[in-house]
């Protein structure tokens, strides 16, 4: 019997559905990652508290191989209770960076977040203390840039080569409408441009590099007074790494999935 072209509709569209179905979304890195048969693997600096205690917590509830680096894991209680690996970095300390590096040779990292920070509150320029000013142009900025270009070799061996890097909406200029907070701005306007320097360079390799502002979220550093919880934030976080691909590498995100002006 001859088959019209209706008799095909219901074949086709099983094999529509199946394909659907098995199919990671394109640029939804942790599907492309699960499809090439590995658990993916996620860094965290500064994990052992704050944000990146509950980037290690969702991460790994969600099966994801998490190494969550603190500066003294010996004292990272918080982190003993999960099923993370557990490594010790200080990203302010070039000998640490390269201690770090050295022990992972060779191992893929999918995804690098670099989230540990300080923020002292500097009210006005005569307030600047220049230790402290220093000290955050030293672990905010320079520090994601060590640990990035240390980790580089494990980025490049991976699936995702995914590098988010955790700013603040305090980092934008176009936004910024006071005249407090020297210091922590910079930092943030700097790691902000580092994102994107980066995400130009390493464009051609299929790097996806991220800038990331978790909101205003109730940790040590957001104070009780927040509006949102770590899990909120971390979730909508989440959201945004697995859903921007490398098409939009360089780019500057809220945790609610909006872009946010440079
Ligand atoms: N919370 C907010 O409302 C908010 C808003 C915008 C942006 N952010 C950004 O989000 C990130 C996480 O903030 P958070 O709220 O989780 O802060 P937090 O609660 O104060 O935690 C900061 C984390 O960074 C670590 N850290 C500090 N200096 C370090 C260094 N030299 N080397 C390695 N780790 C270091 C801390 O480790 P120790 O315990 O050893 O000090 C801690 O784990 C920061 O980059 C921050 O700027 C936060």
């Amino acid at each position: 019997m001859q088959r019209t072209q209706h008799d095909w509709i219901p074949g086709a569209l099983i094999a529509a559905l199946f394909l659907l179905c098995v199919t990671p979304a394109v640029g939804d890195n942790h599907a492309n990652a699960a499809a090439a048969g590995s658990k993916p693997t996620v860094l965290i600096t500064g994990a052992n508290r704050g944000l990146g205690l509950e980037f290690a917590r969702q991460y790994s509830a969600e099966g994801w191989h998490v190494i969550a680096t603190a500066r003294n894991p010996e004292r990272a209680d918080q982190l003993e209770a999960l099923p993370v690996e557990v490594a010790p970095l200080d990203v302010a300390d070039p000998a640490s960076v390269d201690a770090l590096a050295n022990s992972l040779d060779g191992r893929p990292i999918d995804l690098l977040i670099n989230n540990a920070g300080i923020f002292p509150r500097t009210g006005s320029i005569e307030e600047i203390d220049f230790d402290d000013y220093s000290r955050t142009l030293a672990v905010n900025t320079v520090g994601p840039v060590r640990v990035t270009r240390a980790l580089l070799p494990n980025l490049r061996a991976s699936e995702m080569k995914t590098v988010v890097n955790i700013t603040s909406r305090l980092g934008s200029i176009a936004l910024t409408g006071n005249g407090v907070f020297y210091g922590y701005r910079e930092s943030k306007a700097a790691l902000n441009m580092f994102t994107k320097i980066l995400a130009n360079e390493l464009k051609p390799e299929g790097f996806t590099c991220l800038t990331i502002h978790p909101g205003w979220v109730q940790t040590d550093m957001g104070g009780e007074n927040a509006n949102l919880t770590p899990q909120e934030s971390i979730s909508g976080m989440r959201e945004v790494i697995a859903t921007v691909g490398p098409e939009k590498t360089g780019t500057y995100w809220s945790y609610r999935g909006e872009e946010v002006p440079w």
